[in-house]
């Protein structure tokens, strides 16, 4: 009560008559409570914090339906509306508000959508300090994952001066989608990750939804010379109809912070699902192009200085597969291996629509002049990846010696929200260098592990020669066993219509995959992996094409809950999550019809 005079609202709780009142902090100690709550009317709250601290530290129950909370200062509202699932009925763990403007000061918060039985009430506090360490045994070890919360798109990638930049689809209030803002990462070598904090935060045009970066060393945009200038979705919900505009915002301290370009939004359209801009330069019209997604179809506009734009042309009716949203797309230009050829890739994203359901990344081939894209084989659809958890794969701009680096968000629409992690969700896959070759005439995508992967290697263990029906254990190769390896292997195939390989745990969890001879396929059986009933999209048998099964090879990259495939330095790839309970720590062959060698099989803790 001390505090509530000290704030001099005591009158106001005279007349709210319903009002409770509880210093939540002075309920663990004596000391003046520094949060307190009252309680209005049909679910509306108000936080009162005095002396306020670094961080608010808000409770969340992962299934709990969304509270509203608004920063209010001086009567006024500050920034935008936050979307919490504050906890109702326990905690599953805490999310940091930041109140780092307003350390010291005495602020309110408005928390609509909240009963007053909710035990976030007793939980709420301040502290100068948010605990990210990992204490959960999914988390991969060599992928990049948030610090906390949920993750979706990486967005915003590219390299500048020795740095990897990713920003991503981040809700920092919990692990479910919401409060769609962009996180910032950094590597130098692709594999440690950095979390460097949130770098665009929604606004009055909306939540922050994909998009692209670009380095625009020319100054084309007169926000500086080698500005970094990121462009995104505005996304506004509205009871008269969702709105998705194009905005923008500059860096110029290399992607730290950002300003928003007070002509937003830059790109608008009255189509739906108008989204996720990808900016680049074409060198030889001299002018950078945006391709966005524009309902059923990729649009291209063109401009000379980042800020004006003009539609030149849209790409995508009867083309490829159309099961589902057409987000995310990329145009690249890559290099024909063993040739001086090059060609125009379109990478479109879609879900659902996936081979195996839910997403997936297509992409057509072909020709681009600056202004318009023509695919080449409008009669074959083909897929990057043919696992079930490759999305919103896009490339970095500005990457060195000519490379084309591509990262995509390993996971599926399908169960990400309900996949057994807490604290985070969601993770990107391994980083992969795109690059053409022919097969029977065709152009096809080689998504090769990036070089990165090998100097990552921490230790090497040639494993002795292996007969087809050992069984090899894994712990034995390394001390410990994290669940976080690449096995490299090259199969001689002498007549085997199958050829089959199992990694497997004590509890009898394991994923089997073969290569199917007479099909030319490679298969992965996850139904058995470990955890798989949190959803019923979950159990999957996904299936790849492949050219050679004479000469295997296969780089099969494991992480704690993860496995992608890479056969032919890249030719196939496939990426599935896994939920093991205890790491996989045996491999064995299997012995069928006909018969083939294990040639080589190398196991590398990473
Ligand atoms: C793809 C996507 C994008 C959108 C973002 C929103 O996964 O739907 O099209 O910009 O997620 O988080």
């Amino acid at each position: 009560m001390i505090s509530l005079k000290k704030q001099g609202i005591a009158g106001t709780m005279k007349t709210a008559c319903m009002c409770t009142l509880i210093g939540l902090a002075s309920m663990a100690n004596a000391a003046e409570p520094s949060v307190s709550v009252r309680h209005l009317a049909s679910e509306q709250n108000i936080l009162l914090v005095k002396d306020a601290k670094r961080y608010l530290l808000l409770p969340v129950q992962d299934n709990a339906p969304e509270g509203k909370l608004y920063i209010v200062v001086n009567n006024q509202y500050e920034g935008s509306v936050i979307n919490v699932r504050l906890a109702r009925e326990k905690v599953d763990y805490y999310v940091p508000l930041d109140l780092s403007a307003y350390v010291g000061q005495d602020i309110s918060i408005d928390v609509q959508g909240m009963p007053e039985s909710a035990v976030c009430w007793k939980k709420i506090s301040l502290s100068d300090t948010f605990d990210t360490t990992n204490r959960e045994k999914f988390r991969p070890v060599y992928h990049h994952t948030p610090a906390y919360g949920w993750m979706n798109d990486p967005n915003g990638m590219f390299y500048k001066d020795g740095v990897w930049h990713l920003y991503f689809q981040h809700n920092p209030y919990g692990s479910t989608w919401g409060n769609m803002t962009w996180g910032h990462s950094t590597t130098t070598d692709l594999v440690n990750w950095k979390f460097e904090g949130d770098a665009i935060l929604p606004d009055a045009w909306g939540s922050i939804f994909s998009g692209s970066s670009v380095v625009d060393h020319d100054n084309t945009a007169g926000f500086g010379e080698g500005a970094v200038v990121a462009f995104y979705t505005s996304a506004k919900p509205s009871p008269w109809g969702d709105v998705q505009m194009q905005s923008m915002a500059y860096s110029t301290d290399n992607g730290k912070t950002f300003t928003k370009y007070t002509g937003n939004p830059v790109v608008t359209s009255a189509k739906r699902d108008f989204r996720d801009p990808k900016v680049f330069w074409y060198a030889p019209g001299k002018h950078w192009v945006m391709i966005l997604a524009g309902g059923q179809e990729m649009d291209i506009y063109s401009s000379k200085n980042l800020k004006d734009w003009k539609y030149e042309s849209s790409f995508g009716a009867k083309q490829g597969a159309h099961g589902g949203v057409w987000e995310c797309p990329d145009l690249v230009e890559l290099p024909v291996e063993g040739t001086k050829e090059k060609k125009w890739v379109l990478i479109c994203n879609i879900n659902p629509g996936g081979p195996f359901g839910g997403n997936a990344a297509q992409y057509f081939v072909g020709t681009f002049d600056g202004k318009k894209f023509v695919n080449e084989s409008p009669t074959q659809t083909k897929w990057m990846d043919w696992g079930k958890d490759h999305y919103a794969t896009v490339t970095f701009s500005n990457a060195p010696d000519g490379r084309c680096v591509a990262l995509g968000w390993m996971s599926n629409w399908q169960y990400q929200g309900v996949l057994p992690t807490l604290q985070f969700r969601g993770s990107n896959t391994i980083a992969r260098d795109l690059s053409l070759y022919r097969k029977d005439g065709e152009l096809l995508l080689r998504c090769a592990p990036s070089p990165e992967m090998e100097k990552a290697r921490k230790e090497q263990v040639l494993v002795p020669p292996f007969k087809v029906s050992d069984t090899y254990e894994i712990p034995s190769l390394f001390e410990g066993n994290e669940g976080a390896y690449e096995i490299v292997m090259t199969i001689k195939n002498s007549g085997a219509s199958r050829i089959a390989f199992t990694l497997s745990n004590s509890k009898g969890e394991k994923v089997d995959m073969y290569y199917d001879v007479p099909r030319e396929q490679f298969v992965m059986d996850r139904s058995e992996s470990g955890k798989v009933d949190f959803s019923a999209d979950f159990p999957a048998v996904t299936v790849a094409p492949v050219s050679a099964t004479d000469n295997i090879s296969l780089r099969l990259f494991i992480d704690r809950s993860s496995i992608e495939a890479f056969g032919d330095g890249g030719k196939f790839v496939m990426t599935n999550q896994v939920f093991p309970s205890e790491p996989y720590n045996k491999m064995s062959f299997v012995s069928g019809r006909g018969s083939y060698t294990v040639k080589s099989i190398t196991v590398y803790k990473l």
